[in-house]
């Protein structure tokens, strides 16, 4: 792992902190108490990862390297170590108003709103590093600068950033949501309709998904999702990182718990059914972070995707995928682990293809690849629409994802915000602010 990796995993961890922030203060406006000690672990996480390390090690090695390399990030790297400097004073402030709440000098909904423009802040903070300061760091440092950038962030002898500051960093990760209070499920969130469902796809609901909620613990994670799949459709579910749409793909899959609400497909009650069954049923999923089985062949791991099919149908299946994929015929004998990060994804699709889905559900199939990349993965999900494939699209990539999808739907900290045609989200400007950074 080099540098990059390891400040986009703890933007990715500290997004969802931001977004677990946001649910708690969700539900203290709707009069849950304030629990004091979720937030103390929370700020001591803040403090000891992000004030103490994350932040200084990007300005003394990535942050002063880019200024030399880069003369325009000046003014950008300006504002960013202004709020690097100003981040122990925001928290000793935010620490004090939380002790305040609990002493009862302060309500919990004013608490909440403290809370909300702190994760305002942060989000914004992190949505400039990751769209600005990377691509620009990316394209303008030296080989040498990396070289040095990535010794101080993987130095694992570094009381502040080596291994066992990542193991406190996980157990205090697992403290936070063991002691978040718990939701009582009554989001901020209004479900708007920019229009009414088109009905220029007249085409059978297949999949229906009512007030569907999962919980990690005391933490709800969706709060009451509805949706709908006709058949033939691409519908894309797009939100930020945390928002939940994994856990919503895993809960319509049958591998995650759903605490309340319905799934109905092809017509059939299917909220009790197994996971398996929901598989042979023809809802297959191509898993976040691609998932190959790195030792296995692509032979083997596209045959693992066709467990639930009778075994005389999967050689024709697998050389359908082959021609589909010319590069996985070509590598056909080698462990997926040798393949290229986009090849991957071809082969997470084709596994899930071997199961012969009749709702094809993609986790997030652009994460992680080079822009060229991403524009090959989603001309392969376009040649499945065009085939008439139904495809459930879920992405951080709005943007590519809404541009290809038939209807799309907003997902914010567990609830559906906003629906309408890839098109109209598209060009909606609360959509185009918040995720297609224009
Ligand atoms: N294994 C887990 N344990 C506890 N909380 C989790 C876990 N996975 C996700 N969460 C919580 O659920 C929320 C939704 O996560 P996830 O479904 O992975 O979002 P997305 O796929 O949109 O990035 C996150 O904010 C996070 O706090
Ligand atoms: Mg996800």
């Amino acid at each position: 792992m080099d540098a990059l990796n390891i400040i986009s995993q703890d933007h990715s961890n500290l997004w969802r902190l931001a977004t677990t922030i946001d649910h708690v203060a969700a539900d203290m406006e709707a009069g849950a108490p304030v629990e004091q000690s979720f937030f103390n672990a929370v700020f001591d996480y803040i403090e000891q990862f992000v004030d103490r390390s994350h932040h200084p090690k990007e300005d003394d090695y990535l942050f002063r390297l880019l200024r030399l390399r880069s003369p325009e990030a000046a003014s950008i790297l300006d504002s960013l170590q202004v709020e690097h400097r100003d981040g122990p004073a925001k928290l000793a402030a935010l620490r004090d108003k939380v002790s305040q709440a609990s002493a009862g000098a302060l309500s919990g909904g004013q608490l909440a709103t403290e809370l909300r423009s702190y994760t305002v802040g942060l989000k914004a903070h992190i949505r400039t590093e990751e769209k600005s300061v990377l691509p620009l760091a990316r394209s303008a440092l030296l080989e040498a600068d990396w070289a040095e950038i990535n010794q101080a962030f993987l130095d694992n002898d570094d009381p502040l950033f080596g291994e066992k500051a990542r193991e406190e960093f996980r157990q205090l990760f697992h403290r936070i949501v063991s002691l978040a209070p718990e939701s009582v499920g009554l989001g901020g969130h209004s479900e708007g309709t920019l229009q009414p469902l088109p009905d220029r796809t007249k085409a059978e609901v297949q999949l229906r998904v009512e007030g569907m909620e999962s919980c990690y613990g005391r933490i709800k994670a969706l709060k009451g999702i509805s949706i709908e799949v006709r058949r033939g459709e691409t519908v894309a579910l797009v939100g930020a990182n945390g928002a939940g749409k994994t856990t919503f793909l895993r809960t319509l899959s049958g591998v995650q718990p759903m605490s309340a609400g319905s799934i109905h497909f092809k017509g059939e009650d299917i909220s009790r059914l197994r996971s398996d069954k929901r598989m042979r049923l023809g809802i297959c999923q191509s898993p976040e972070g691609r998932q190959v089985f790195g030792p296995l062949s692509i032979e083997d791991n596209l045959a693992l995707g066709a467990y639930t099919q009778p075994r005389e149908q999967v050689a024709g299946d697998m050389e359908k995928i082959f021609t589909m994929f010319p590069i996985l015929k070509e590598k056909r004998a080698l462990p997926a682990g040798t393949l290229s990060g986009g090849q991957q994804q071809m082969l997470a699709i084709g596994r899930a293809l071997m199961g012969r889905p009749s709702l094809l559900l993609l986790d997030e199939p652009s994460m992680g690849l080079a822009p060229l990349l991403v524009e090959e993965v989603f001309n392969v999900i376009k040649m499945l629409k065009s085939k008439g494939m139904t495809i459930l699209l879920v992405e951080q990539n709005a943007f590519a994802a809404l541009a290809i999808a038939d209807r799309g739907y907003v997902l914010e900290t567990g609830t559906v915000t906003l629906t309408g045609t890839g098109q109209e989200l598209i060009s909606n400007e609360q959509v185009r602010a918040a995720y297609l950074g224009m």
